[in-house]
């Protein structure tokens, strides 16, 4: 959270402020076959007929038995939704749909190296190898409704597979993005209490094929030094029967997958009928604290807003074939390449490895060989897609009706790009905007009634009412050109319950700010606050500006400052450190460090080094920073702050402002020179 004498610096701050853009209009094909395109719906879900309206979502599930309670209220701000139903999600993703769809591929998953083929699981073989992993859990896991199992998997059919698994027999899942450390796995099995592990030997990644079983010895033993044993490990193979781990399998705790399944060929068991609001899964996420969050997400509401959404935004119908490009890791993959796209029986696409590996096209190859027709991936892809090869869309026959991207603001440049040469000006765009927390889309155009706004999001969708409060909880107008805090009025069925084990947190991170009365039981009383800045134009639509606490959001992933920063401070030579966002042609932002030194220490490329190798050890290699910035001391105000806004500012070369009132104004003159000299080294 910003302080209020302004010492921390958001995303928010560092925004940049776009023009009013011109509207590109829905394709008249697209709005001849889309799911929705009656403006009436608006009317539906307008705040005179909450919650009741979101039934209309319910209601594209299979429900054991109907709720009584389509809201209750009475563990505010906990909400839950749909009390009384029960409801299975693997049920609603896989058996659901065989009578109709049997023979169709729910899931088509590309390899990385390209010589390698395809995998189509049709909804049948998901059905069979769902059940028989289940079978797995069940009787040699132990596992049973309302356990936990961390999941630390890449981007391989397994994964959506146990995901489905635990699903079946109502076990929480808890999926670590593939690319984090082990370390930051471990920690992750303790919050969450999981004393099983499932993960993989290996798998591709630009061109090599890493070892990924090694990371889970670390995590056994960072989650054992926190008190959570791990009894077993289960390890898919990336090639069944062969192992490509350098990692030692622990007898008694290590087991092959491959190795155990056959003991559950053509085993079936029944899904377990859950309570609506029974966790499906948690996701970890980054927070102002070091700490991450686990968001847990319930089964009834949460799948039944992904349905709606998956259905009317995403417009995905049982004959498209549909491409996410996201990893299952984080929310984006679980609510649209999981749960959404497999409750409406449509073909989810999942690509193992780097979208330009080998080269330029190789994105634009899948789409054209798979005939995908509805595309969704994240601005930083898109800007990385198009330095690669702008002029590579082209050169492949595919068509797509709808594209989608999400995670950070684009720019209306690259939103053109995205819309001309890649959608060749014939599909639709959606600029989603939502969070982990939310489990699916808060902002959005609905795609064949709104017309586009390049680097605009777009209203609130049917049911979602965001309003933007400045710091003093008054509403900022639309069209007044201020931007603020955005906030929803409102729960609705996505939205997580709760933080895992950490319900004081989730008050006081969403509600407190604007809580009109904590005691209440009124949704009124409590609008969720998103953590970002926004701004509304007098159309109505939301300019989503970034992060108002310490968040950066690098490539469309979530990273807390104070993480990367308590891992600087692991280095024994680093004294003090700021970790700063700083804007990146291609990932939207990267952090930027900076460190003191004790004063026994000299500065040296090594320390640099340690900082780095720290970072990537404590998290994973994505919160790598762009550079290392030794300096002399950090500049202060005078309690003593680091005033991070000032070294965003030297970061980015923008205007630093006034630091007379700084305890040591001498000091930023002189990492202003050393940043923006010649004397500081990039890290590669
Ligand atoms: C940002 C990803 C601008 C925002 C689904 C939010 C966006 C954070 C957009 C959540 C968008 C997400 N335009 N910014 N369309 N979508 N964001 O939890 O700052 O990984 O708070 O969820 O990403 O990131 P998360």
């Amino acid at each position: 959270m910003s302080d209020k004498e302004g010492i921390e610096v958001s995303e928010a701050e560092i925004a940049a402020h776009w023009q009013e853009e011109e509207y590109f209009y829905p394709p008249a094909e697209f709005i001849a076959q889309a799911n929705q395109t009656d403006q009436a719906v608006f009317d539906r879900f307008r705040l005179g007929n909450f919650p009741e309206c979101f039934k209309e979502y319910a209601d594209l599930l299979t429900w054991d038995k109907y709720w009584h309670t389509t809201l209750d209220t009475s563990n505010a701000p906990s909400w839950r939704w749909f009390v009384g139903g029960r409801i299975n999600a693997c049920y609603n993703c896989v058996d659901r749909h065989l009578p109709n769809h049997r023979n169709k591929a729910a899931i088509i998953w590309v390899p990385e190296p390209e010589e390698e083929a395809d995998v189509a699981l049709t909804y049948q073989e998901l059905y069979v190898r769902v059940n028989e992993l289940a079978a797995l859990l069940q009787d040699f896991a132990g596992l049973k409704a309302g356990d936990r199992v961390t999941l630390h998997l890449p981007m391989v059919p397994e994964l959506p597979i146990t995901m489905l698994a635990c699903a079946r027999l109502g076990v929480i899942h808890s999926e670590v993005f593939g690319g984090f450390s082990g370390k930051s796995c471990g920690e992750r099995i303790a919050d969450s209490g999981s004393r099983i592990l499932i993960t993989m030997d290996g798998y591709h990644r630009a061109g090599d094929l890493l070892d990924h079983k090694v990371k889970s010895d670390e995590a056994v033993q960072v989650a054992g030094n926190e008190g959570q044993v791990v009894d077993k490990v289960l390890v898919w193979r990336r090639y069944p029967g062969q192992y490509v781990s350098k990692s030692k399998m622990v007898k008694g705790r290590d087991f092959f997958v491959d190795e155990l399944l056959p003991n559950y060929l053509g085993a079936r068991i029944e899904p377990v009928s859950m309570p609506a609001e029974a966790p499906l899964f948690l996701m970890y996420t980054s927070g102002t604290t070091g700490k991450p969050k686990g968001c847990q997400h319930n089964t009834g509401g949460y799948l039944a807003y992904v349905a709606g959404t998956s259905k009317y935004v995403q417009d995905i119908h049982p004959e498209d074939v549909y491409w996410c490009m996201a990893d299952i890791g984080w929310i984006t993959g679980h609510s649209y390449i999981v749960y959404g796209p497999l409750s409406l029986a449509a073909t989810s696409v999942m690509y193992e490895g780097v979208p330009t590996y080998p080269d330029a096209g190789r994105t634009w190859r899948i789409a054209e060989r798979l005939g995908v027709n509805i595309f969704h991936t994240a601005p930083t892809t898109i800007r990385m897609l198009r330095k690669a090869g702008p002029d590579e869309p082209g050169k492949y026959q595919f068509q797509f009706k709808h594209m989608t991207t999400v995670g950070e603001p684009i720019e209306p440049e690259v939103w053109r790009w995205y819309y001309h040469s890649v959608g060749k000006g014939k599909a639709v765009i959606v600029d989603t905007y939502w969070q982990t927390e939310t489990g699916g889309f808060l902002c959005s155009t609905m795609p064949a009634i709104h017309p586009m706004k390049p680097g605009s999001a777009g209203p609130g969708m049917p049911g979602i009412h965001p309003i933007i409060y400045d710091e003093d909880g008054s509403v900022i107008e639309r069209g007044s050109g201020k931007a603020g805090n955005i906030c929803i009025q409102n729960p609705w069925p996505g939205g997580f319950e709760t933080i895992w084990g950490d319900r004081k947190r989730y008050v006081s991170t969403y509600y407190e700010k604007y809580c009109r009365n904590p005691e209440s039981k009124d949704w009124r009383d409590w609008p969720y606050f998103t953590g970002d800045a926004a701004i509304q134009a007098d159309d109505g639509y939301y300019r989503i500006l970034g992060r108002v606490d310490d968040v950066i959001n690098v490539a469309g992933h979530r990273l807390g400052t104070k993480e990367l920063e308590s891992a600087c401070l692991l280095v024994p030579e680093v004294a003090e450190a700021a970790v700063v966002p700083m804007a990146d042609d291609i990932k939207g932002r990267v952090p930027d460090a900076y460190i003191s030194l004790k004063p026994e220490y000299k500065p040296s490329k090594k320390i640099q080094e340690a900082v780095v190798a720290a970072i990537e050890t404590e998290i994973g290699k994505i919160a790598r920073p762009k550079r290392v910035h030794i300096v002399p001391d950090m500049p202060k105000t005078r309690s003593g702050k680091i005033m991070r806004r000032v070294l965003a500012a030297i970061s980015d070369a923008r205007d630093i402002g006034d630091v007379t009132t700084l305890a040591n104004p001498e000091v930023v003159e002189q990492i202003r020179q050393m940043v923006q000299g010649d004397n500081t080294e990039t890290l590669k």
